[in-house]
């Protein structure tokens, strides 16, 4: 998909660090430091949005970050030079990633996989690009796990909560797309964030590695 077909939030682009300025200090800010302690050789991040997690890279060889939304973009410019790693800005949708196969070692997703347009193919892309030894970082609310009434007002409130919270999806499966695609996915954490609205859980930390291909079987 090319980035000029995702749909631009620029109020919600505008507003994006305010908004978020309690939970980063209170929890979000723990969740990305967990994720950029994670990270390791040359790293693409997927909807970067302002830039919020590149003052937690350390000892990277390079991040590619990857955003589409120019209203995002322009908070992102303003972040890069005072980021301790080199970082180059690229406009990209995560569906379709200016970078060779088997290239990246780690792909860092905090936030965005509730806001892209198509997963499966995302997650078809990650597989793409990952080295065999690669891994993909997440940080994401995903479908409630907590029984048919928290499942029905998360899936109720997706029309607003959509036009509100620039294109975010409420009840997004992120974790089984990303298994059918053919990836193990290990969780390291599952928070309930404090002060946060429930339809948002929950949140997971989890680290995401290719399936080992299975042994070719053997010649009769
Ligand atoms: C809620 S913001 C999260 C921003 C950032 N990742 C963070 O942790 O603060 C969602 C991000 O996903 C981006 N996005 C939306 N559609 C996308 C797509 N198809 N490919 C890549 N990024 C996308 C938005 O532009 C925005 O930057």
């Amino acid at each position: 998909m090319a980035s000029n077909t995702v749909r631009s939030h620029p109020v919600y682009a505008a507003c994006y660090d305010r908004f978020n300025a309690y939970a980063e200090r209170s929890w979000l800010g723990a969740a990305r430091r967990r994720i950029a302690g994670l990270a390791r050789g040359t790293l693409l991040e997927i909807g970067a949005g302002t830039g919020a997690n590149l003052p937690y890279y350390q000892g990277i060889d390079e991040v590619i970050a990857c955003e589409p939304d120019p209203a995002y973009r322009r908070r992102l410019a303003r972040r890069v030079p005072e980021a301790r790693v080199a970082v180059r800005m690229v406009d990209a949708a995560a569906e379709s990633l200016p970078v060779p196969d088997g290239s990246v070692d780690t792909v860092v997703s905090t936030l965005t996989m509730c806001s892209v347009d198509d997963p499966a193919t995302v997650a078809a892309e990650l597989a793409r690009i990952l080295r065999p030894d690669g891994q993909i970082l997440l940080f994401e609310h995903i479908r409630t796990d907590r029984g048919r009434l928290p499942r029905l007002l998360q899936t109720l409130a997706i029309p607003v909560w959509y036009c509100f919270a620039g294109g975010c999806r409420l009840n997004r499966p992120t974790l089984d797309t990303l298994r059918v695609a053919g990836f193990e996915v290990s969780v390291l954490e599952t928070l309930y964030a404090p002060h946060t609205p429930r339809v948002m859980y929950p949140f997971v930390t989890a680290v995401v590695t290719p399936r080992p291909n299975r042994a070719a079987p053997e010649a009769a």
